[in-house]
């Protein structure tokens, strides 16, 4: 009796859900945010029940943390809302970060949402139901809301309560979020214009591909899918399960919150010409930095807060180390972004977090008083920018002097490091410290012989 009431529930909710579909399907036009209210949005805990799997993959998401995750949490709260409480014109950036990272609330609310009890009304985080009722984006960057309710999904022929859409497929669908220009007109975030601009973005291999592949990530160039069925009836005790399907979309968004992901993103080797020092035992190599996996520069998105950094050591038989030299040498004294230590604000911005000397792969943004911000929405220009293009082979040069004659085995031994955000960022927000994530190492042994121009001993 008990199952056949739910599913009497289920009948009619569907129903019900369907005659209000019918009430607006004569009138297509979305609603944009200005006309809020008009769409109560379900909680990802409604869609759990019959598309367990999605939910289980889609909970640790940064999707899912988006609001709730502490840095955020903190610089809005402890940073942003007291500023645009005293300062009118920082007001409505203030508000556009939940445009972002809780659209639920930015829709419901609209008003500055100044305490987290505010937001606790609705659902915090980029949920089910907000993805799958977005139908497209109005120039403003307001959203789009499909008026109906139906989920929108990438399957043919489905329920009554879902139904077809193509915008969930395109680059558009991610990239109007992960693409932000501030107050100040400088844009922040780039991660749509950056894969446009890339061979992916060219022939159309769109953010889904690789981020809601079955690994998150290109395995030798190609996306392997997960397949099975997209949801299951649960009916009591019993779990009818739906049609089954050859492709389906991951939900954990793996990304540079994800450490088993970095860890296989990129890839570097050493290029080894010669075998022997020259006249003034100076032995010169290289490294091919590889970035062909990433639709977009690394590091992406937040890109003011992220480093990544090359670190290379060489090592004889005996345990001696040779110091290694970045080429072209820098000038005592010049400021060079792109090595670790040779500019003035790097001592507080990177504090130990980096070694010195090491080749850095970022991009710099300046506050109105010239000095290097982590903090977006002070920038007001990007001085710097040596980032990894996507698809994009870099080749480094270096080299390290030897002792007069030296002859035997050299262990090079590099490595690529990220990090999320440097320690002094995490500590003047007070939250805990990101650990460093090694994204690529290479090692290679080689086998000097004495150059002939120099003297033996
Ligand atoms: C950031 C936006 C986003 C969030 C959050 C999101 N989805 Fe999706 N979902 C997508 C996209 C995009 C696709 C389809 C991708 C394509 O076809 O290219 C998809 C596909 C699906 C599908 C079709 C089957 C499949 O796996 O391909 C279902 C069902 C679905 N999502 C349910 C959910 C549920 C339930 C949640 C929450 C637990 C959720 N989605 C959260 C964007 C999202
Ligand atoms: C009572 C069970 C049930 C609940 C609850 C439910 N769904 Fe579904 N949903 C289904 C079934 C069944 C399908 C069809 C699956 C198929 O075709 O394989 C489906 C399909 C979908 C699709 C695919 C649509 C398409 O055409 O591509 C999306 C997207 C989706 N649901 C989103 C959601 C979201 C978001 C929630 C929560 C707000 C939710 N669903 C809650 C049962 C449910
Ligand atoms: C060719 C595959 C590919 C495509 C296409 C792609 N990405 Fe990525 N993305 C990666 C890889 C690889 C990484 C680095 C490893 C990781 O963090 O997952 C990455 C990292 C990211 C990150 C974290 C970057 C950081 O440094 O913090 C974000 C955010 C992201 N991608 C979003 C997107 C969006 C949005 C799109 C589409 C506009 C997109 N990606 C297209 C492969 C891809
Ligand atoms: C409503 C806006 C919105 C949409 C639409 C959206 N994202 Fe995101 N995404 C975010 C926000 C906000 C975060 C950052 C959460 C954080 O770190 O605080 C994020 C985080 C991510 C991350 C994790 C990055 C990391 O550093 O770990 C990936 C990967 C990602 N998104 C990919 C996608 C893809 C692929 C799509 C399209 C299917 C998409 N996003 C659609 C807002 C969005
Ligand atoms: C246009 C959409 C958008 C707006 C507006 C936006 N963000 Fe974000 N934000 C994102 C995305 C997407 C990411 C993730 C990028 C990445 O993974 O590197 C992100 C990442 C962050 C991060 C890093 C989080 C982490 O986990 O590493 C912080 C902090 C942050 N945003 C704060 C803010 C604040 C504060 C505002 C308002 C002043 C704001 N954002 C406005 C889209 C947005």
């Amino acid at each position: 009796m008990k199952k056949i009431f739910i599913l009497l529930c289920l009948l009619l909710a569907a129903c019900a859900t369907d005659t209000l579909n019918q009430s607006n399907s004569a009138d297509p036009t979305p609603v944009s945010a200005s006309n809020r209210l008009l769409y109560k949005y379900e909680y990802s805990e409604m869609c759990r029940g019959c598309h367990t799997e999605i939910y289980e993959q889609y909970k640790d998401s940064m999707h899912a943390n988006s609001f709730s995750n502490p840095i955020f949490n903190a610089q809005y709260f402890k940073e942003v809302v007291p500023r645009a409480l005293k300062d009118s014109k920082f007001l409505a950036d203030a508000r556009k970060c939940l445009m972002c990272h809780s659209p639920v609330v930015y829709m419901n609310y609209s008003g500055l949402v100044s305490t987290p009890q505010q937001a606790a009304n609705y659902e915090s985080g980029v949920t089910c139901d907000f993805c799958h009722t977005l139908s497209g984006y109005a120039d403003n960057g307001d959203y789009l809301q499909n008026p109906s309710g139906k989920k929108q999904g990438p399957l043919q022929n489905t329920t009554h309560h879902a139904e077809y859409s193509g915008f969930l497929q395109v680059g558009d669908y991610c990239g109007r979020c992960h693409n932000a220009t501030s107050h100040n007109g400088l844009e922040v975030k780039s991660t749509f214009y950056e894969w446009q601009e890339s061979s992916f973005g060219k022939r159309n291999l769109v953010c889904q591909e690789c981020h809601m592949n079955k690994f998150g990530i290109l395995k030798n160039g190609i996306a392997e899918f997960q397949s099975g069925v997209a949801a299951h009836l649960n009916i009591g005790s019993i779990s009818v399960d739906q049609k089954k399907h050859d492709k389906l979309y991951t939900h954990a968004f793996p990304g540079a919150h994800s450490v088993s992901q970095l860890e296989d993103a990129l890839n570097i080797e050493f290029r080894v010409g010669s075998r022997s020092a020259d006249d003034k035992g100076r032995f010169a190599f290289g490294i091919f930095v590889n970035n062909e996996r990433s639709g977009h520069k690394m590091p992406s998105g937040s890109s003011d807060l992220r480093f990544m950094w090359l670190s290379v050591t060489a090592k004889a038989e005996d345990g001696t180390q040779f110091p290694v030299t970045l080429l072209p040498k820098i000038r005592r004294g010049a400021v060079d972004y792109s090595v670790a230590g040779a500019s003035p604000d790097d001592s507080e911005v990177l504090g130990n977090d980096v070694p010195l000397g090491s080749r850095l792969y970022r991009s710099v943004f300046v506050d109105a008083k010239g000095h290097q911000s982590l903090f977006h929405y002070d920038a007001v220009k990007n001085v710097f920018d040596n980032r990894l293009n996507a698809g994009e082979i870099r080749s480094e040069a270096f080299e390290i002097k030897l002792p007069k004659g030296f002859a035997g085995h050299i262990t090079l031994s590099a490595s690529l490091s990220y990090l999320a955000a440097p320690s002094s960022y995490a500590k003047h927000l007070d939250v805990p410290d990101f650990k460093p994530v090694t994204v690529a190492s290479h090692k290679k042994i080689i086998s000097l012989v004495a150059n002939s121009a120099t003297p033996r001993k």
